[in-house]
């Protein structure tokens, strides 16, 4: 069995975090995460409320056995009054407080008995989330799926972030580019606590997805995704700027990609020759995301798309990924071998 301190600490049976993702990452998908002996979580996106909220916390709690966690958007939380009350009533065992200053939610995360946690793309991002105070860093490589600031891809953040923190009383984990049991070998031999891995569950039956928002992620080669601020430009998805999204590159992307420049300039113009612009395109992409056409519509996934080569359900993702990264360490650890120079 693979235990890190963090996986016994929460009672977990795998040192494996189902990473919160807005959308596809339902209360349904996280219960089945947990109840497979991973951590299953929440993904709370800017449009949700209090009500919905309060749903798929439910549905994580009741159908899982063990325990999961909840991921909130620090920078649309102000908008969205109640969630984080509806969270500390649910006393999940984390919360991921990502993509904003974590500092004014964490004495709350901690009155709900919960680990506070943030995901963090620089080593300087990281000091500024401990300093906050949280208990849990989470390394979020630039391959990673969804949105990030991300620029430097997993394993040198990982290295560098384990240095800068390595006196700090905090679990460090790895995001970003796990998809099998290699990877998160990989990044536990490196001295994280676990992995948080989102994209390795896109293509299961539990995920809240559309069906061939699933078949496109099957499809994806490890080349085929696209780091962009378009789909939440042209979507009016109030993103701060320095974090695009990791999707699956797509013709629509391709062509607005290199014109982001001109989209925020239409987006922010008070010229109604400007707003008639933006209005078009939006409506290409509302058709096509109404009608599941992804040369157009966005399906967000990381680079790790590349190993989804078929439907599986979540629980055997987590078993696959979680046995396999103990087969893996093992041989490695063959790999260390008395120095004969030492033997009498
Ligand atoms: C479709 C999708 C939606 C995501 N939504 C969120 C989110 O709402 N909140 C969050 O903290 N992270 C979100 N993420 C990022 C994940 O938490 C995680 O960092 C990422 O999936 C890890 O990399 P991987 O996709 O290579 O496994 C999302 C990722 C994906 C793929």
């Amino acid at each position: 069995m693979l235990q890190t301190n963090f996986s016994r600490f929460l009672g977990l049976s795998y040192p494996i975090v189902g990473a919160p993702m807005a959308g596809p990452g339902s209360g349904r998908l996280a219960s089945v995460i947990s109840g497979a002996g991973a951590l299953g979580m929440v993904g709370v996106g800017s449009r949700a409320t209090r009500k919905w909220v309060r749903g798929q916390l439910d549905a994580a709690s009741s159908m899982g056995q063990r325990r999961w966690g909840v991921g909130v958007q620090v920078w649309a939380l102000p908008d969205q009054p109640g969630v984080m009350d509806e969270i500390e009533i649910a006393r999940p065992a984390i919360v991921s407080l990502s993509f904003g200053d974590p500092a004014p939610y964490i004495d709350q995360v901690h009155r709900a008995g919960a680990l506070a946690a943030s995901q963090v793309n620089s080593v300087a991002d990281a000091r500024k989330a401990v300093d906050a105070g949280v208990d849990v860093v989470v390394v979020q490589g630039a391959e990673a799926g969804g949105h990030h600031a991300g620029q430097v891809a997993t394993l040198p953040l990982l290295q560098g972030v384990l240095e800068a923190v390595e006196y700090d009383d905090v679990y460090v984990l790895a995001g970003g580019g796990i998809g099998t049991g290699r990877g998160l070998a990989a990044v536990l031999a490196a001295g994280a606590q676990a992995g948080w891995i989102g994209t390795a569950f896109l293509a299961t039956p539990e995920a809240e997805s559309p069906l061939l928002a699933k078949m496109a992620v099957l499809s994806a080669k490890e080349t085929d995704t696209i780091h962009t601020r378009v789909f939440d430009l042209v979507g009016g998805v109030g993103w701060p700027e320095r974090y695009p999204g990791r999707a699956l590159s797509n013709p629509f992307a391709r062509t607005w990609d290199p014109r982001e420049a001109e989209l925020a300039e239409w987006a922010q113009s008070a010229d109604p020759e400007s707003a008639g612009k933006l209005a078009a395109v939006k409506e290409e992409l509302t058709k096509a995301t109404k009608a599941e056409d992804y040369h157009v519509a966005v399906v967000y996934a990381g680079q790790a798309a590349g190993l989804v080569h078929d439907e599986r359900r979540a629980a055997e993702v987590v078993r696959s990924i979680g046995d396999d990264a103990e087969r893996h360490m093992r041989a490695a650890a063959e790999l260390c071998v008395p120095d004969e120079r030492y033997l009498g």
